[in-house]
C-alpha cells in the first residue's frame, strides 16, 4: 500500500548545487502549486546562477547553512515537507580534507532531522548507493534495500551516518520520513571536479583528460532529471520509514564512458592520460531499484547514456561562462595530488 502526500510548501536544502537544482527546476515544471523555499550556503560547489531565473512567487532563496539551528527555527515552521541534498559531494575534496563532510553531512543532517521532528514536518533524505560500499566487477549481484552499509570514504561514511540518524529519528521519534541512495548522477550544471565534466571541459580547454587507475572501475549512470521524478515520486508516494534505491541500468566503465565523450567530441579514442588512482576507490556500483519501479511505478527516461552524454556535451560547450570561474582552479587542486 502506498501512501499518499501532497506537499505544498517545501524547503529544498542545497537547491543551489548539482542535482538540487535539477529538483527545483522538476517542482517549477510540473507542479506550480508547490512552494520552494531553497536553503543554500553557497559554498565551493553551490552556484545561484543555477536557479536565478526561478526566482519570484513560487521559488523564495534563503542564504544559510544547515547547520544552523536558529536559522532552522525560523525557517522550518510553516513548511510541510524538508528535502534534503545539501552535502559535501565529492569523494577526492573528502579524502584530502574530511572535516567539512563531518559538518554538513552528519551534523547538518542532525540539525534538519531536529527542526523536523521539532515543528512535526515530513523530511526526505536524499543519498547515494555508496553507502553500500562496492561490488566485484564479476560479480552478478547488484545493491537493493537490504544490501549492508559498507562505505569506503570518507565522504560515503558520512552520507551512511546520515542515513542511520533519519532512520534512528524514525523509530524512535517517528519523524515522518523517507530516504532515497540513487547511483552516479549525470547532466548540466554538474561541477566540473566530478569525472565526466572534467573530462568534457578539459578538451575544450585543450588539456587531456585523466582516467583514474586501470579505468575498470563501474558506475551505474543516471540523468539528472530522472533522479529527480524519482524523489518527487518518493516524497509523494512513499511508504513513510522506508528506503528506495535509484537508478536506471546504467553500468559503465569508466574507460567506456572517456572513449564515449572523446568521440562525441571528435577526438582520438587514445587522447587521455592515465593518472594515480583515488586511494581506496570503489571498484564498481550497481544499482537494482525493482522496489521503487514495482511499488512506486516510477521510470526512468532518459535510457539513452549516448544521447543523454551528447546533451550534457553541448551544455558545457554552450554555457563557458558557468564552468570556466570554476576550471583552473580545480585542475590547480588535481594537480597538486598527482591527478
Ligand atoms: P553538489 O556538491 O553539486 O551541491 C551541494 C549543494 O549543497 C551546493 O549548492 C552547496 O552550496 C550546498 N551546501 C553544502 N554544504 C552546505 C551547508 N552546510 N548548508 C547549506 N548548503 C550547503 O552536490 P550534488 O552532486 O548536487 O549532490 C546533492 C545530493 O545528492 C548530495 O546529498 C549527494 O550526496 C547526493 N547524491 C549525489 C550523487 C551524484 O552523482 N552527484 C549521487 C547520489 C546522491
Ligand atoms: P566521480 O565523478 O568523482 O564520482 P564518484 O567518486 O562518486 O563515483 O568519479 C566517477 C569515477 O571516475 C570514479 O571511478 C573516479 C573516476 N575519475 C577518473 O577516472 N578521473 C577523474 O578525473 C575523476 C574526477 C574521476
Amino acid at each position: 500500500m502506498t501512501e499518499s502526500f501532497t506537499p505544498k510548501n517545501i524547503i529544498v536544502t542545497g537547491g543551489c548545487g548539482f542535482i538540487g537544482s535539477d529538483f527545483v527546476h522538476y517542482v517549477v515544471n510540473n507542479h506550480p502549486d508547490v512552494h520552494v523555499t531553497v536553503l543554500d550556503a553557497l559554498t565551493y560547489a553551490g552556484n545561484l546562477e543555477n536557479i536565478k531565473p526561478l526566482l519570484g512567487d513560487q521559488v523564495e532563496f534563503v542564504h544559510g547553512n544547515i547547520c544552523d539551528a536558529q536559522l532552522l527555527d525560523e525557517l522550518v515552521p510553516g513548511h510541510d515537507a524538508i528535502v534534503h541534498y545539501a552535502a559535501e559531494s565529492h569523494n577526492d575534496n573528502s579524502i584530502a580534507d574530511p572535516e567539512p563532510f563531518l559538518k554538513t553531512n552528519v551534523e547538518g543532517t542532525f540539525r534538519l532531522i531536529e527542526a523536523a521532528r521539532k515543528y512535526d514536518v515530513r523530511f526526505h533524505h536524499v543519498s547515494t548507493d555508496e553507502v553500500y560500499g562496492d561490488l566485484a566487477l564479476d560479480d552478478p549481484a547488484k545493491f537493493t534495500e537490504e544490501t549492508p552499509y559498507r562505505p569506503s570514504s570518507p565522504y560515503s561514511s558520512t552520507k551512511a551516518s546520515s542515513d542511520l540518524l533519519v532512520r534512528a529519528w524514525f523509530r524512535t521519534y517517528g519523524l515522518r520520513m523517507t530516504i532515497s541512495n540513487c547511483s552516479n548522477n549525470y547532466g548540466p550544471y554538474q561541477h566540473v571536479e566530478k569525472f565526466i565534466p572534467r573530462q568534457i571541459t578539459n578538451i575544450i580547454e585543450g588539456i587531456r583528460p585523466k582516467l583514474y587507475g586501470d579505468g575498470l572501475n563501474v558506475r551505474d549512470w543516471i540523468h539528472t532529471e530522472d533522479h529527480s521524478s524519482a524523489v518527487w515520486t518518493i516524497l509523494t508516494q512513499g511508504r513513510l520509514g522506508e528506503t528506495y534505491l535509484i537508478g536506471a541500468n546504467g553500468e559503465r566503465n569508466n574507460l567506456t564512458v572517456l572513449k564515449d565523450i572523446l568521440r562525441v567530441m571528435g577526438q582520438p579514442e587514445d587522447a587521455f592520460d592515465w593518472v594515480k588512482d583515488r586511494p581506496g576507490h570503489d571498484r564498481r556500483y550497481a544499482i537494482d531499484s525493482t522496489k521503487l519501479q514495482t511499488e512506486l511505478g516510477w521510470r526512468p527516461t532518459h535510457t539513452n547514456f549516448e544521447s543523454g552524454l551528447r546533451q550534457t556535451v553541448q551544455w558545457y560547450v554552450d554555457n563557458p561562462q558557468w564552468w570556466e570561474p570554476a576550471k583552473a582552479a580545480t585542475e590547480a587542486k588535481y594537480k597538486a595530488q598527482g591527478q
